[in-house]
């Protein structure tokens, strides 16, 4: 059982005040707010153990690279992966993205081969494929998105052939909130000898993942969205693929001899890590996991179904509430609109009351024009929010309505 009373006191920002009211952040789909131990974690890495790591014979960059490797490792637990080896730290979900589309592309993609993704994608996996699509001549397709907000898995199945590729889909819809059947895509997918690439950043905060159940072979997650620091990613990809794919960028540490007449690269995963890494942003996601791993992924999951349910239930008293997907497989967000209100002016009248909530298109302009909409309002939840946050977030929607 969760006791959401104490774990709010770990989170300083959550005591804030805005506008004179008591902040209500119901944003965390943008970004999570950071417990204390991670706070710290921050400033002690930089009071105690700074130095640049790998590079160092000295003690301190010894230190600061074992606390680092020790990070990686923590994230292969965390996500059940097998080896070390094939976690990469990136800035982010997107930059994780964009080093598999770059490099994946330029390893295995030609002219007529075709990348399926989905119609609810984050603009971060539509437009690294466009980028790489452009330069190789190889095609997107789409698998469509059902009124419900689930994708079309008929049409996924017509669409899955022996020109695709690589499927690169979203675990958990950062608008609808649809958790996508990732594992029978897999399933089809291997059969056919195709990998499947996971956006991983609106699930790992709120769903006990194991790549070696799910069987992606690649899985990308943010930790800023995970309770972790900005700035900090990873990308999890299959040792197999990883090592036929060239690197992503040049520079120190990703290789292994550099002459003028050729260089050779480093071994998994430091091919993929050039230059000085982010290994203070690495060490608090370490701390960040612990953080949650204490809690409990499963206890999370429970009580952010329950937070998402009562959401659901109190909205849907309002009058003229529109949801935005509607599956019934859903994780962490609620998306809608009130009669006529644009959700700008629904957000930003919201924001006086208090309440931190995203609108607009929420980077998914395709899924926006799909239900020809301009955008949504989107509360996003976190184990830290509670009822009574849902409660002034109804109250407030409700005000608003008024004014209108
Ligand atoms: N991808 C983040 C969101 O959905 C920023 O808000």
């Amino acid at each position: 059982m969760i006791s959401i009373e104490s774990i709010r006191k770990d989170f300083p920002i959550l005591g804030r005040e805005v506008y004179g009211k008591p902040l209500v952040y119901l944003d965390n789909a943008a970004t999570t707010q950071k417990p204390q131990c991670v706070i710290d974690s921050i400033s002690d890495a930089y009071r105690n153990v700074n130095a640049n790591v790998h590079r160092g014979i000295h003690f301190l960059s010894q230190e600061a690279t074992d606390m680092l490797e020790a990070a990686r490792d923590n994230v292969r637990r965390f996500i059940g992966a097998g080896s070390t080896e094939e976690i990469i730290f990136t800035r982010g979900t997107t930059e994780s993205i964009n080093l598999l589309a770059s490099s994946f592309a330029w390893a295995f993609l030609k002219e007529d081969d075709e990348v399926l993704i989905s119609g609810m994608e984050h603009h971060s996996n539509i437009v690294p494929w466009q980028i790489q699509a452009q330069r190789y001549g190889f095609k997107l397709k789409v698998i469509p998105v059902t009124d419900l907000g689930e994708l079309d898995m008929d049409a996924f199945d017509k669409l899955l052939g022996p020109k695709t590729k690589l499927v690169s889909i979203t675990h958990v819809s950062n608008v609808l909130g649809t958790v996508n059947p990732v594992r029978e895509i897999v399933a089809k997918a291997h059969k056919l000898g195709i990998p499947v690439a996971v956006d991983g950043a609106q699930s790992v905060p709120h769903i006990s993942v194991n790549i070696k159940e799910m069987g992606a072979d690649f899985y990308a997650f943010s930790g800023h969205k995970i309770y972790g620091p900005t700035g900090i990613g990873v990308l999890f990809g299959r040792r197999e693929l990883l090592e036929k794919m060239p690197p992503y960028q040049g520079g120190g540490e990703m290789i292994k001899k550099v002459t003028f007449q050729g260089t050779t690269y480093n071994d998994l995963p430091y091919k993929f890590e050039a230059g000085t890494p982010d290994y203070v942003g690495s060490i608090a996601l370490g701390v960040a996991l612990d953080y949650v791993q204490n809690i409990g992924m499963e206890q999370i999951a429970g009580y952010e179904s329950e937070l998402c349910s009562y959401a659901m239930q109190r909205l849907g008293e309002i009058p003229g509430m529109r949801f935005i997907g509607n599956a019934p497989k859903r994780s962490g967000v609620v998306s809608f609109l009130v009669g006529n209100i644009h959700p700008s002016d629904m957000g930003t009248l919201l924001d006086r009351l208090g309440i931190a909530v995203r609108t607009g298109h929420h980077c998914a302009e395709p899924l926006m024009d799909r239900f020809g909409i301009p955008g949504t309002v989107r509360a996003s939840f976190a184990f830290y929010n509670t009822k009574a946050e849902i409660d002034t977030l109804v109250a407030g929607i409700e005000r608003v309505r008024q004014m209108f």
